[in-house]
């Protein structure tokens, strides 16, 4: 299936210059804010009473959340204005899932959270930027097990092999998303309302970094919900990279 390639705006090298800096300049002193509030909860500076660790560890979240929002939006805008290639290769697909699953062990066994994966045994090689497709599955199981539901769940990595493309869905049992929200999916910044008290970490970045990069391979990225049952995200990438195209 033929798939349009996304291609990035253009920066002039000394914008470019003036983003990495900045991305210096920020993640520096964030860095040693961070350093700092770790020394002292390990009790480097001595000891701590109930309130300082409190506080300290108030200090710690949100600048570790700062740290995030930092690096979402310069990848986006390195992706954006780069002429990022791809460093394409063959890869392993099962084992970069199953690399990719071990992240998630401990956070799902602690939320109850079954991973699962059905793979296809005839999808075993692609021709992909093996990074960009751990990055993409890496946001996309983050979402699966972030919006779990309290009481648990099941979370599915499913594969296929489609004449000349690869098939990838991760499925959630979580709490769904409604069908007027869908539209907003992949928009910068987009979090949906839940109309709940809860709060859930993240920047609404994650969707669409995954949409450019799916995008820079020729591939498609989509997702299917419904609301309080559960969500599917699918995303199709070419077997192979056509050759001379970026
Ligand atoms: N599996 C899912 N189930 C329910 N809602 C989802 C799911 N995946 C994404 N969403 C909704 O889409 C929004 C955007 O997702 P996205 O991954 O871009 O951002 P995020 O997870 O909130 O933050 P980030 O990925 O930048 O840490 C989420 O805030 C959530 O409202
Ligand atoms: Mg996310």
């Amino acid at each position: 299936m033929p798939l349009e390639k996304k291609r990035p705006v253009c920066a002039s090298k000394a914008k470019l210059e003036f983003l990495a800096n900045m991305r210096h300049k920020l993640r520096t002193p964030l860095n040693s804010i961070i350093g700092f509030s770790e020394l002292m909860k390990q009790r480097v500076a001595g000891e701590l009473n109930e309130k300082q660790e409190h506080y300290l560890d108030n200090i710690l979240a949100n600048s570790m959340q700062l740290r995030d929002l930092i690096n979402d939006v310069f990848d986006l805008i390195r992706i954006e204005t780069e002429n990022m290639e791809l460093n394409i290769e063959p890869f392993s697909v099962p084992l970069a899932i199953e690399e990719n699953i071990a992240l998630f062990k401990d956070k799902a066994a602690k939320r109850n959270i079954i991973l699962k994966k059905e793979l296809d045994p005839q999808l075993e090689l692609i021709d992909a930027d093996q990074n960009k497709f751990r990055q993409v599955l890496f946001n996309l199981l983050d979402n699966a097990v972030k919006f779990s539901k309290d009481e648990g769940g099941t979370v599915t990595i499913t594969t296929r092999k489609l004449e000349d493309t690869a098939q990838f869905s991760i499925s959630d049992t979580g709490i769904g998303i409604r069908e007027n929200d869908m539209g907003k999916l992949f928009k910068t910044f987009e979090q949906l309302d839940m109309g709940i008290t809860k709060e859930y970490d993240g920047t609404g970045l994650g969707l669409v970094i995954s949409k450019y990069l799916v995008e820079m391979h020729g591939g498609k990225i989509m997702a299917e919900s419904k609301f309080k049952e559960g969500s599917t995200f699918t995303f199709l990438l070419p077997l192979q990279q056509r050759k001379g195209i970026k």
